[in-house]
């Protein structure tokens, strides 16, 4: 018995270059033409070259990008909501011809990819803001983010160089072929995928409890990438994952890996975004609460439920599973959603990380009915550290 769910398009991609390969490429690094890229590209190339964003294999053409801005479709029918591009200076780009080899340098002067040039085209910033955001409020994250980039667009396919470093987290780093073989060696049929960029709050523990009520196994996968400045910083949130799986889970039916992607807050689009790529990881089912990778008050709270009415289920190819938002109801003394519990509204603690964030700002005690005491203990610890 195994999942072998299919990835997205039918094929797990492999950007991986052979070793011959890639030591020609890096042997003739000091000569070869380059781009610096930024932190959220190198998780994109990350993401394309293991597989997580199968069935692309590249940056996308301009043909590709306004197919997924306009019809939240890839030209070749298949769902896709959020546009995967490598964004350049006008300069820059002034200095590349199609059909050149280019290194994909970070900060630190690595090289983390190799493209080979397709395509070269500017785009309007305000459109793009407007469709995958669905604002072009600079307040928000993912508009701010698009406005301090480059001008232009290079297209073209993609091959890893080298490995982004994930550590202290490396034992927890694997690649959807990698968890595709854990799963099959837990003999996991169905397995469950769920995103947090939070630590892990008694409304996530709950809906991540009814969902293994049905399903074999649990991959808590948090994304560690980039995200906005005032969410909690990867390394506190993986201590909490890891101290409430010790003392709140069965052992054999979750495993925690790190999601190396960076967060774009685009909301309903990035709820898709995340199923698929949950897909091509080797979950059967995602979960999808309230107000999924919404921030602020840009996105309604079903927004990201709604939005998958507008795909074929069988093209996104993997079981949504949609929670109500859920609360500690102090009369039924348990996690509860509306369509669980009657009480009244001030029965109810309503949990979110944003609370959670707020409440340790304040210095104010996590009691129990909002995280474990455990996890209340290291955010305490990590906050007051990080203030
Ligand atoms: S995010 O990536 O979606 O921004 P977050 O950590 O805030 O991560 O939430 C993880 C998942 O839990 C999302 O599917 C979100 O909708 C769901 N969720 C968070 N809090 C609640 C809640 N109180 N009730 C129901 N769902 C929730």
């Amino acid at each position: 018995m195994n999942s072998n769910i299919e990835p997205h398009g039918g094929t797990l991609v492999n950007g991986r270059l052979s070793k011959g390969e890639r030591k020609k490429y890096l042997s003739k690094q000091d000569s070869m033409p380059y781009i610096s890229i930024s932190n959220w590209t190198i998780s994109d190339i990350e993401l394309i070259t293991n597989g997580g964003y199968s069935p692309l294999c590249g940056f996308m053409n301009q043909k590709e990008y306004l197919s997924v801005l306009e019809n939240m479709h890839l030209t070749s029918g298949l769902p896709w909501t959020i546009p995967i591009t490598l964004p350049l200076d006008k300069k820059e780009a002034e200095q590349l011809k199609i059909g050149d080899e280019v290194l994909l340098r970070g900060k630190d002067n690595k090289p983390y990819g190799v493209i080979k040039i397709g395509e070269i085209y500017s785009y309007n910033k305000e459109y793009e803001a407007l469709k995958v955001y669905g604002t072009n409020d600079q307040h928000h994250p993912g508009v701010k983010k698009l406005n301090t980039q480059g001008d232009i667009y290079v297209a073209g396919p993609v091959y890893a160089l080298n490995q982004p470093s994930h550590a202290p987290f490396e034992d927890y780093l694997k690649e959807p072929a990698e968890t595709r073989k854990m799963f099959n060696d837990l003999k996991w049929s169905t397995i469950v995928g769920f995103q947090t960029r939070n630590p892990v709050h008694r409304a996530h523990e709950y809906l991540q409890k009814c969902a293994l009520e049905i399903v074999d196994g649990l991959l808590l996968h948090p994304l560690v990438g980039e995200t906005k400045g005032d969410d909690i910083p990867a390394d506190i949130r993986m201590e909490s994952y890891s101290v409430l799986l010790d003392n709140y889970y069965p052992k054999e039916r979750v495993r925690l890996v790190i999601y190396p992607g960076a967060m774009r807050y685009a909301g309903p689009r990035e709820a898709v975004h995340h199923a698929i790529i949950r897909k091509n990881y080797g979950c059967t089912h995602f979960i999808v609460g309230r107000d999924h990778a919404g921030v602020g008050n840009y996105y309604g709270t079903y927004d990201a439920q709604k939005i998958f009415s507008n795909f074929d289920p069988d093209k996104i190819g993997i079981k949504l599973i949609f929670f109500e938002h859920s609360f500690f109801c102090k009369k039924c003394m348990n996690m509860a959603s509306a369509k669980t519990c009657p009480h009244l509204e001030e029965d109810r603690f309503f949990l979110s990380g944003t609370k959670v964030r707020e409440m340790l700002r304040n210095g104010e005690q996590l009691p129990p009915e909002i995280t474990r005491p455990e996890v209340a203990d290291i955010l305490r610890k990590g906050f007051s550290n990080n203030v």
